[in-house]
């Protein structure tokens, strides 16, 4: 049974891959979740329902697409509805794909910044009395590779790098109540559909890693929660969690 008292995290993006595994993470160590999901509906359920299996009434699932402010803001609702009560807030929820110059739309940019830069912003401003009151964190997630120049990525590094200014300005201004920080993974999971890199390419990209292999979900879900428990004395700081590939 969930306790009155546990703490209630909000991880965006949260039906797959990094952001479902730091939910599940974060929910072994006594956390409530709040999942939220955009087309992932199917398994935002199936984790909801794992995680109220393991203890009753610990986990809901709440749909929103960060493109559209209405659905944002019903999201802020309904998180401070569930049980009045927010701890931490992970802003993981990315769009990611490459754009090139001379063929990038208004919609292009208009998602990639929604998602990457818009929503983190203004689910801070919609949630942060909530995280006052219980002296919470905002984790951001970033991207290790985010400042350095890549032709293919212009506008999705732009986004990136605005969620690195929102981390210390936030930082600066809800200390010294709550803390905000950031994690850049560097290559964790490959990314899904078109834009997979090929078997070759993947190899190039990993023997440039210094520490010559990917990382893992469990990475990034440890430095988020050594972040928001026992990290009481950092704010406003970027952990690279990149096996040192952005020292290359
Ligand atoms: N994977 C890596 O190696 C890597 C490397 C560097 C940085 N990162 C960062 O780490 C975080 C997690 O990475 P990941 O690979 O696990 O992410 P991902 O699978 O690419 O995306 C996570 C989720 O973001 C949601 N999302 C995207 N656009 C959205 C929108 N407009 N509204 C609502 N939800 C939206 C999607 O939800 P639905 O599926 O429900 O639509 C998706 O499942 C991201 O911030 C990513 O940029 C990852």
């Amino acid at each position: 049974m969930s306790h009155p008292q546990n703490k209630v995290a909000l991880i965006t993006g949260s039906a797959r891959r990094i952001g479902a595994f730091t939910a599940e993470y974060l929910h072994q160590r006594n956390y409530d979740i709040i999942l939220h999901y955009r087309a992932s509906g199917d398994l935002a359920k199936t984790l909801r329902d794992k995680l109220n299996a393991a203890r009753a009434h610990s986990c809901i699932a709440l749909h929103a697409d960060l493109a559209d402010p209405e659905a944002l803001q019903q999201l802020a609702e309904q998180t401070k509805s569930w049980k009045h009560r927010l701890d931490l807030l992970v802003n993981n929820a990315s769009s990611y794909y490459p754009t090139q110059l001379g063929e990038t739309t208004q919609e292009h940019w208009q998602d990639l910044f929604s998602s990457n830069a818009r929503a983190p912003y203004f689910l801070i401003q919609s949630l942060h009395p909530l995280l006052l009151a219980s002296q919470g964190n905002v984790v951001n997630i970033i991207d290790a590779m985010a400042t350095h120049p890549n032709v293919d990525f212009i506008p999705y590094n732009m986004a990136k790098t605005t969620l690195h200014t929102l981390t210390r300005s936030m930082a600066k201004l809800l200390a010294p109540s709550v803390r905000v920080n950031s994690v850049s993974p560097g290559v964790m999971l490959w990314p899904v559909g078109d834009h997979d890199p090929s078997a070759e390419e993947k190899e190039k990209i990993v023997a440039q890693v210094p520490l010559q292999r990917m990382g893992t979900e469990q990475d990034i879900a440890r430095t988020i929660y050594f972040l928001a428990e026992d990290a009481p004395y950092i704010t406003g700081q970027d952990i690279a969690v990149d096996g040192g590939q952005s020292l290359v």
